[in-house]
Order: structure tokens, then C-alpha cells, then sequence
């Protein structure tokens, strides 16, 4: 006999995982580089206006897209958005919708996590480097290098995240995910305040005019001179933070609320979970790696420091701090388990697919994931230029998260019906959402998202990232390489991660179409709705 589906066990587990789900790498490692590279307080003005044309409605319409799968067993996006197109377009128009959206999930739970997990990796590594002072009194950037060239230890570290992963997803929903985040999102939230603390009391180690302070007012002095200047720039990365930091356009938000009963709320738990990865995001992150690093490394440095500020730049400070060994320990375990709670959600969408299309046991489907995932992530643990994970997170980490959010707007609202979905949205909902917010929903977001992906687009075409121009690999040798490498070696990385998108696209649109098919044949056969709930 069929087992009932796993449902989330109390509310407050519910809320903490779906937290823990947006809460990541992106609230504390991707944000502070964001802001600090375009223009700090002028990011923060497109920030907020995409946090509530977009953020917001998109957050809403995945939660109600996902329980409405959970009602017909699906935790995944294919059959999702087949079950919500198939009144105004038939099964067999359906099918292809469930196709774009199955292939989209499946790609982004797949790759982002590919390189995801690597960067969870990393900071287990330096957790453990903090805490036995391995990179204190040393050149910071060199021993990122050495740690990145060190094959040994990042599969080890790398391996060791997956493997936990793994203990927690195979326990299953309610027993599993929903118990472990109920210990470690309580403790990320401490660890952060604790750090918070820290970095606001610094006052001015180095010199008396660079101070924690001065970087929280880089953060949050409005500043439309430099806004202007590059409004289009600053505004698609912020839009991009938004879809990331948020866990939108990812299949993992949908997956976590198909485990929801047919009529527990969405509206007022969907803007909790904005509010507690804003919350985390905006006041705790923003007051963390940007303020501590004017302090201790000055203005010009912690604006510089890219990508590399978590691990390259803070390292630095921590040396040269107080109970430093401690406080590194800290940021760097919030990291991992930041990155933690959300990794477990792509791994659980994945695990999903398996246990619903193919009943494969969740524990047995749990392990076969661990080997598709690491048999996508080898190439990126063992590219010291780390030139695969960047063009795959170009990728992967903005444009499709954006192409799949215009899609659940296509779905969701537009093919399932605008005032079907507000009547589904309002479901057991807590909150009554004023109709104001229905236009924004339904024409501004996807507007928005259009307007991003064709900035992005002409971005892509304009830099010769899609043809792989000369110019554009002598910028990724150049600029973007970790380590100094050639111009071949960077178009063979490149290449590699381009190749494993379209393979992983590939099986995913398969997978999607099978899927929908074996579920769903007789109605396909007939072409018309057979099976309701
Ligand atoms: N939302 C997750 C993060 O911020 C993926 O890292």
C-alpha cells in the first residue's frame, strides 16, 4: 500500500525550514560582495523596490503553486505546472509546460548545487582553519589558492557536507529536514547576532577613520549620484540578489510547501519567510562582513575585495582580532550552516523526483542523488581557477532562476486563472492580501523579469559570453581566474560547464516528460481533464 506523503509535523518546523530554505550563502557571503561591488547604498534603493515587485509576489505565488502540487502528490515542478495549465490548454498543450517546468527544477536544484555545495565545503574548511589558526600570520589570498589546489582537502570537505546532507535529507521530511532546522536555524540566528555585537563594538583598530560604522553607512546612505550612473547594471544585481537570496525561481520553494496540507496558510507564511531572510539578510548580514571589513581592512579594500571578500578578506581581520580564533569559527560555521539549510532543500527536490516518478525509496533515492551530485560537482572541486563555477553560477544563479519565476507567473496566475489562483492563494490563508497587489502580481513582476532577462541577454551577447569571444576569455584569464591559466584552459572550462548544462537540461526535460506521462496517460490520451482532487 502507498504511504501518505510526509507533511511538515508543527508550524513553527515548517517556518524555520522554509526560512533555513532562503537563508544561505547568499544572505552572508553573496550580499555583502553584491552591495559592496555596485555602489552600496545605491544598490540598496533598486534592492528594496525588487524585493516588493518581486520578491514578494513571486514568494507568494511559488508557496501556492507548491501546495496545490502537494494536493496531487507532486513535490516537483513538472507535473506542478502541468496540473495548473492543463484546464485553459488542454492535457497535451499542458504537457509542455510541465516539460519546461520539470527540466528548469531539475537543472537548477542540479547544478546550483554542483557548485553550492562546494562553497558549503569551503566553509567547513576554514571553520576548522579558524579554529587551529592555520591561516593566521599568512598571506590570506595565497592560502585560499592552496586550499583550492589542495584536491585532497576540498573533496574531503566538500564530501563531508554531502554526506550530512545526505544523513538529514534520507531521515525524510517531518523526521528529518524539519528536526535538524529546528536546531541549526535558532543557532544560525545566535551566532549571528553574536557576531553582529562584535562587529558593531570594534570601534577603530587600525586607523581612527576607518571604523565598523563608516561601512554601515555605505550601506545604507542612499546614493542615486552612482545609481544613475549605472542604474541598469546596479538594478539587474540587485533583482538577481532578490531571486537568490530568497530561494525564488529554484523548484525548492514549491517543494518545501507541497508538504503543507491542502489548507494550511500560505500568504501570511510566505511573507514570514521574507521577512526572516530579510531580517537575516539586510540587518545581519549587512552589518557583518562590510563593517567589519572597513574597520580592519578600510574602505577601499573591503569595496575591492569581490567575490573573495568572505573568505579572502575577512580571514585577515580575524587574525588580527581578539578571541579571533573564535569569532573566525563563528562567521564561518554561520556560513556552512546558512548554506546547510538550504542546500538540503535542492538535495530534497531532487530526492523528491526520484521517490514520486520512479518510487525509489527515499533512503535509497537519497544516496543515488549523493552520486549524481557528485558526479556534477567533480569538475568544479578540481578546477583550481574556479572558472567552471563562475560561468555556471552566470548561468544557473540568475538567468534561469529568472526564466522560472516568468514561468510560474505564466502558470500560476496567467494559465491557472488570476482569480482562481487569489482564491487558492487565500486558502486557509491568515491574511486577507489587498487587491492592489493582484496587478502587481500579474503584470509588473513578470514585466520586470522580462525586462531583466533581456538586460541580461544583451549583456551576455554584448560580452561575447555566449559566442565565447576573444575578448571575453582574455577578461576571464585576466579578471576572473582564480589562479593564472591559459586562454585554452579557459575555454575548456567554460565549454565544460556549458556542456553539463545542456546534458542536465536534457535529462530533466525527459525526466519531466516521462513523469507527466506515466501519471497522467489516460487523461493525455483523451485530451481532456479526468483526475481531480
Ligand atoms: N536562498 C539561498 C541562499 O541565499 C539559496 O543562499
Amino acid at each position: 500500500m502507498e504511504q501518505p506523503r510526509d507533511q511538515w509535523a508543527t508550524k513553527l518546523g515548517l517556518i524555520l525550514a522554509m526560512a533555513g530554505n532562503a537563508i544561505g550563502l547568499g544572505n552572508f557571503w553573496r550580499f555583502p560582495y553584491q552591495l559592496a561591488s555596485n555602489g552600496g547604498g545605491a544598490f540598496m534603493i533598486p534592492y528594496f523596490i525588487a524585493l516588493f515587485f518581486l520578491g514578494i509576489p513571486v514568494m507568494w505565488i511559488e508557496w501556492t503553486i507548491g501546495r496545490y502540487g502537494g494536493k496531487y502528490g507532486h513535490g516537483t515542478l513538472g507535473p506542478m505546472f502541468y496540473l495548473m495549465s492543463r484546464d485553459s490548454l488542454k492535457p497535451r498543450g499542458a504537457l509542455w509546460l510541465g516539460v519546461i517546468g520539470g527540466l528548469l527544477g531539475f537543472s537548477v536544484a542540479s547544478l546550483l548545487s554542483s557548485y553550492y555545495y562546494q562553497i558549503i565545503g569551503w566553509s567547513a574548511a576554514y571553520t576548522y582553519y579558524s579554529l587551529t589558526g592555520a591561516y593566521f600570520g599568512q598571506d590570506t589570498y595565497k592560502f585560499f589558492v592552496s586550499y583550492i589546489s589542495n584536491t585532497n582537502a576540498v573533496l574531503f570537505f566538500w564530501g563531508l557536507t554531502m554526506v550530512i546532507l545526505g544523513i538529514a535529507v534520507a531521515q525524510g521530511v517531518s523526521k528529518g529536514i524539519e528536526r535538524w532546522v529546528k536546531v541549526m536555524m535558532p543557532t544560525l540566528y545566535v551566532f549571528a547576532i553574536i557576531l553582529v555585537i562584535r562587529a558593531l563594538t570594534l570601534g577603530s583598530p587600525v586607523k581612527p577613520e576607518w571604523s565598523a560604522i563608516k561601512g554601515l553607512e555605505y550601506i545604507w546612505r542612499p546614493d542615486f549620484q552612482t545609481l544613475s550612473h549605472n542604474f541598469f547594471k546596479i538594478s539587474l544585481a540587485a533583482a538577481g540578489q532578490i531571486f537568490f537570496t530568497l530561494s525564488l525561481g529554484m523548484g525548492i520553494i514549491h517543494n518545501y510547501a507541497s508538504y503543507l496540507g491542502p489548507e494550511d496558510d500560505v500568504a501570511l507564511s510566505g511573507l514570514a519567510t521574507v521577512s526572516l531572510n530579510e531580517f537575516a539578510e539586510v540587518i545581519l548580514g549587512g552589518s557583518l562582513a562590510i563593517p567589519i571589513a572597513f574597520a580592519y581592512l578600510g574602505p577601499e579594500k573591503a569595496i575591492k575585495s569581490g567575490v573573495g571578500l568572505a573568505y579572502m578578506s575577512l580571514p585577515n581581520v580575524f587574525m588580527n582580532m581578539p578571541a579571533g580564533q573564535i569569532f573566525g569559527a563563528f562567521w564561518f560555521l554561520l556560513l556552512w550552516f546558512a548554506g546547510f539549510t538550504s542546500a538540503i532543500a535542492t538535495y530534497n527536490y531532487l530526492v523528491a523526483m526520484l521517490e514520486e516518478d520512479i518510487h525509489i525509496e527515499r533512503k535509497k533515492g537519497t544516496w543515488l542523488v549523493f552520486i549524481w551530485l557528485f558526479i556534477l560537482g567533480l569538475p568544479i572541486a578540481l578546477d583550481k581557477t574556479l572558472l567552471v563555477l563562475t560561468d555556471m553560477d552566470m548561468w544557473v544563479g540568475s538567468y534561469f532562476l529568472v526564466i522560472l519565476g516568468f514561468f510560474d507567473v505564466v502558470v500560476g496566475l496567467w494559465l491557472f486563472g488570476i482569480d482562481r489562483f487569489w482564491e487558492e492563494l487565500h486558502k486557509g490563508a491568515y491574511i486577507n492580501i489587498p487587491g492592489w497587489f493582484k496587478p502587481i502580481m500579474v503584470y509588473i513582476a513578470p514585466l520586470y523579469m522580462l525586462i531583466l532577462l533581456g538586460g541580461n541577454t544583451w549583456d551576455y551577447i554584448k560580452n561575447g559570453v555566449i559566442t565565447l569571444s576573444p575578448a571575453y576569455i582574455q577578461d576571464l584569464v585576466k579578471n576572473q581566474a582564480l589562479v593564472s591559466t591559459t586562454e585554452a584552459y579557459a575555454k575548456h572550462a567554460v565549454t565544460i560547464s556549458r556542456a553539463m548544462i545542456i546534458v542536465v537540461i536534457i535529462i530533466g526535460a525527459i525526466e519531466a516528460y516521462m513523469a507527466i506521462k506515466k501519471k497522467y496517460g489516460e487523461e493525455l490520451e483523451k485530451n481532456e481533464v479526468l483526475i481531480r482532487v
